[in-house]
């Protein structure tokens, strides 16, 4: 995949701010050796809590820890309740929730509930920090359809870092109308988490991190591709239907998922639940934050590669030296392998129409926000203000955007870069409007909560602030590439 030739030492690393000596940068000795499809596809434990005085109560831990990613080669590295991510939380509409989340870690950090409907005192973003040897024991109740989605470390200028290490996990809501369909969901055996991220090693199993300039600019990618923080993993598939829910869990690499033989996948699920109806792909582009469900069918003796193609669409990799940069970071890779020996008949077949998907009307919209994201390199960079919406930097200390409670409002976010951000916006769900004044495609007409805006491109989305409003403590939204969001491209609105 990417050499690591051109490094610019210890002057890049600075903003991570080197509050623990966790990694280092910039080693050009061989790295550890891997082969691929060996190492089986880990499960993670899935917690349902316990049911306290009609709440559903989990008990997290933030913690440092060492991870065997190579045999024999302990990684330092970060997880929940374990020493790399976490488990899935299983948690149900209309559930109310207290999650108890104890940093044991040596420095400060945060837990967001990415995708999740609730008061922003909950969200877990940058507001909302936990000192080592504290415990915050948020509360909120689940009222948005059945869904996956994730939390990760938020904390301020450090999310990227803390991510990476491994701070991050799935948060899966069920409902009622999901269980009428009678998908594949049995956890583990047809219906799995994939939680992609590609990470860079050195040659004693340490993470690499930000060793170059590049890294920087476009974010922070590497060339071992973990798929639930196993390398290049197999999976023994159990059932002809089987239900994956991916995660794009990397720092900064965008996917365009394809199987090797070219088989279709039917998408059920956007990030905000699931889609009216399955919509068949060849591929899938996958940004950071987003997810997708999708069911794949399997024939026995079957064995493919679940990989990445270079994206398609190319005013990104043409725009300057950034597309160049981006370019040479977009090569074919494989992510991780599918073997079925007798898979067994699915208990129904896929349902060619699943729910009802919430939606807005253009008409209703008290106004429409503008959002320009840009960044610019040499000086603006290195001062921390290269990385903009609207020609500001995050400030922790300002409000950006005031809305009204209740209000359903447009939002136009156009790319002024040369490269694509993935936006993201929290509380909320939305609906894609258009694209350059486009429909978008059939697999973008669900729940989202992230989109990717590619370079030269307006994306209108529609959504609705409703339920919980606080003048004092604010929601992000931001770039969901994590070392640009620590960089400055992400901003703070209150609902009032
Ligand atoms: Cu996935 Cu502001 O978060
Ligand atoms: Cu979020
Ligand atoms: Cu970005």
């Amino acid at each position: 995949m990417v050499s690591r030739r051109f490094v610019l030492k210890a002057a890049v690393v600075g903003a991570a701010g080197l509050a623990l000596p966790l990694y280092r940068a910039g080693e050009l000795s061989a790295k550890p050796a891997i082969e691929k499809f060996v190492r089986p596809l880990p499960i993670p434990e899935q917690l349902e809590g316990e049911i306290d005085n009609g709440r559903r109560v989990f008990d997290l831990s933030l913690q440092r820890g060492r991870h065997e990613f190579f045999p024999a080669l302990a990684t330092p590295s970060a997880g929940i309740n374990g020493d790399y991510l976490g488990p899935v939380l299983r948690t149900r509409r209309g559930d109310k929730l207290r999650i108890n989340v104890t940093n044991t870690m040596s420095e400060a950090s945060t837990l967001h509930w990415h995708g999740v409907h609730l008061p922003a005192i909950m969200d877990g973003g940058p507001h909302q920090v936990i000192r080592p040897g504290q415990t915050w024991s948020p509360e909120f109740d689940i009222r948005q359809p059945a869904s996956t989605q994730w939390y990760h470390a938020h904390m301020y200028h450090r999310t990227a870092v803390q991510v990476y290490f491994g701070l991050a996990g799935l948060f899966y809501i069920d409902d009622d109308a999901a269980d009428r369909l009678h998908l594949p969901s049995e956890y583990g055996v047809d219906d799995i988490p994939l939680v992609l991220q590609d990470r860079s090693f050195n040659s004693d199993g340490s993470f690499s991190y930000m060793s170059s300039m590049r890294d920087r600019m476009t974010g922070m990618k590497g060339d071992v591709m973990l798929v639930n923080g196993a390398p290049f993993p197999v999976h023994q598939v159990a059932s002809k239907l089987m239900r994956l829910r991916i995660l794009n869990g990397s720092n900064a690499r965008i996917y365009n998922l394809e199987f090797s033989d070219g088989r279709t996948m039917q998408q059920i699920a956007t990030d905000g639940g699931l889609l009216a109806r399955p919509v068949a792909l060849r591929q899938l582009r996958l940004a950071p934050g987003e997810r997708a469900e999708i069911v794949v069918e399997f024939s026995p003796d079957d064995n493919v590669v679940l990989r990445h193609k270079p994206l398609p669409n190319r005013r990104a990799v043409s725009r300057g030296m950034m597309g160049m940069m981006m370019g040479a970071d977009d090569q074919p890779f494989e992510i991780m392998q599918f073997r079925a020996t007798t898979p067994v008949a699915a208990k129904s077949a896929l349902p060619s129409h699943l729910v009802k998907v919430r939606n807005w009307a253009s008409r209703d919209a008290a106004k429409t926000r503008k959002m320009v994201l840009d960044m610019r390199m040499g000086p603006a960079m290195m001062f921390g203000n290269g990385f903009t919406i609207n020609g500001k930097a995050m400030d922790i200390k300002r409000i950006d955007e005031r809305i009204r409670l209740g209000d359903v409002e447009i939002w136009e976010i156009r790319n002024d870069s040369p490269m694509p951000h993935p936006f993201h916006i929290h509380d909320i769900q939305f609906r894609i409007l258009d694209r350059n004044g486009q429909r978008p495609p059939a697999n973008e007409m669900g729940l989202k909560d992230t989109v990717l805006v590619d370079a030269g491109e307006t994306v209108r989305i529609i959504t609705q602030f409703e339920n919980y409003s606080d003048p004092d403590n604010p929601y992000m939204f931001h770039c969901h590439i994590l070392e640009h969001e620590d960089a400055g491209m992400m901003g703070q609105f209150v609902v009032i």
